[in-house]
């Protein structure tokens, strides 16, 4: 049995059966014994394509069949539309076998009846009458997220949202407590490790499969996104205060920017804490605590004590799913339910906030009811709060009331949200 596809169907089944994290069940699964680089391509394929696949298979059966069924159809389609190396009828033959070995192993025969069609059809879009499916379909994105961008954004741009690709090399911070920057880069050149340069002199653009190989490197540098650094260059204090911190991305390098501050990093999961320390020891911050807390909470020991709270609070994650493609294969999100937690949040670290101080609130979603929506109630329900500026360091966004929106096609980075409320009275 071809050995990438058997463990690409079982990491594919864990994702869609069980609700596994793809990340997660790569990492578990890794051998050098095998092509890799393949499964992870098959695997994150899939979950990309997802909407399109489920579309072409369902066109090859009149009664749905069971779910683990429909995920060896789809690994089936994305290999014959996506991956060269596998000659067609071994597409065939190889998941049959798997299915054979399987608890498929009833439905073999109607497998091979639907591979056998599939694999010598093209894929061809739906009707773009329908232009909610025909667009959900073309962009390989659900219904339901193909609505949310058409009601958030003017029609043109939601489209320019969907066909948006993002550079696929990964952007990693240098960790000028450890390396200064010129060595670092000095380091890449020497090793012909390929970059290019970012926003900030401390960023850059690599080729992050080539520079994990170089072992030695681990902790000169971390892989951080451009609106994630943006949110922690905000963070000017002395005393701050990040209330749902883990695993301590904009933590820790705000605590580095802010060499005399104390940071304290809480979040509420204990095995989320233990992210923040690892991670903080790995980049050797001295001037961060972490603690346990919940934030939607009132904390007594907290109240008026910081100059600068940060909060990247939980959100529906929809401005990066294009790094998660996981989040778009559940359910919808509850943003209702969601932006109830954020207010929570909100309202009650602000109470943390000295007069005079910061607050930054930031999410990794474009939704207006869990970005602006929310600081815009706040602000009336607290007119001791004024809106101030974000910086956003020459990267291009968009202006939501005061507030900074970061969209795929206009920032080339995630969606990302950031506010900045400044307590006068
Ligand atoms: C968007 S993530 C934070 C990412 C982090 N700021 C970073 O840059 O690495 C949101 C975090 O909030 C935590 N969280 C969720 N509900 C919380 C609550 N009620 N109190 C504190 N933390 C919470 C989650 O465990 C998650 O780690």
């Amino acid at each position: 049995m071809n050995k990438e596809l058997e463990l690409s169907f079982k990491i594919l089944n864990n994702v869609y059966s069980s609700g596994a994290y793809a990340s997660i069940e790569l990492n578990k699964n890794y051998s050098e014994k095998l092509n890799f680089n393949l499964v992870t391509k098959i695997v994150y394929g899939v979950m990309d394509y997802d909407v399109k696949l489920g579309y072409f298979i369902s066109l090859f059966y009149s009664k749905a069949p069971k779910a683990q069924v429909k995920t060896l159809l789809k690994l089936a389609a994305y290999v014959a539309m996506e991956v060269d190396s596998i000659p067609k009828y071994a597409i065939v033959n190889e998941l049959v076998e798997i299915a054979k070995h399987s608890k498929l192993k009833p439905y073999t025969s109607f497998i091979n009846a639907v591979l056998k069609k599939m694999v010598n059809s093209e894929f061809v879009l739906p009707d773009s009458k329908n232009k909610q499916q025909f667009l959900s379909v073309k962009h390989s994105k659900p219904i339901w997220f193909v609505d949310l961008l058409l009601k958030t954004l003017p029609y043109e741009e939601a489209i320019s949202y969907l066909s948006c690709e993002l550079p696929t090399d990964t952007h990693i911070r240098i960790n000028t407590l450890k390396c200064e920057i010129d060595n670092f880069i000095a380091i890449l050149d020497n090793r012909n490790i390929a970059y290019k340069p970012s926003f900030s002199a401390d960023s850059l653009f690599v080729d992050y499969s080539e520079l994990v190989r170089h072992k030695d490197l681990v902790g000169l540098y971390t892989p951080q996104g451009i609106p994630s650094m943006i949110v922690a260059k905000n963070v000017v204090g002395t005393q701050i205060l990040d209330a749902c911190s883990a695993p301590g991305g904009k933590a820790v390098y705000a605590a580095t920017l802010n060499a005399q501050s104390s940071v304290i990093a809480c979040d509420i999961h204990a095995h989320r804490i233990k992210l923040i320390n690892d991670y903080k020891q790995n980049m050797g911050v001295s001037n961060l605590e972490s603690l346990k807390l919940d934030a939607s909470k009132f904390n007594s020991e907290f109240e008026n004590k910081f100059d600068c709270v940060l909060l990247d609070v939980p959100c529906s994650g929809l401005g990066v799913v294009s790094k998660k493609p996981d989040m778009l294969i559940k359910d919808e999100p509850n943003i209702l339910k969601i932006a109830e937690l954020q207010y929570k949040i909100l309202e009650n670290n602000a109470k943390y906030l000295q007069v005079g101080g910061t607050l930054i609130y930031s999410t990794c979603t474009i939704t207006k009811e869990e970005n602006e929506n929310i600081l815009n109630k706040f602000l009336n329900e607290h007119p001791n709060f004024k809106i101030a500026n974000v910086e956003t360091f020459g990267v291009p966004c968009v202006d939501t009331c005061g507030f900074k929106t970061f969209y795929p096609h206009i920032s080339k980075t995630e969606g990302f949200f950031i506010g900045k409320l400044v307590r006068y009275e």
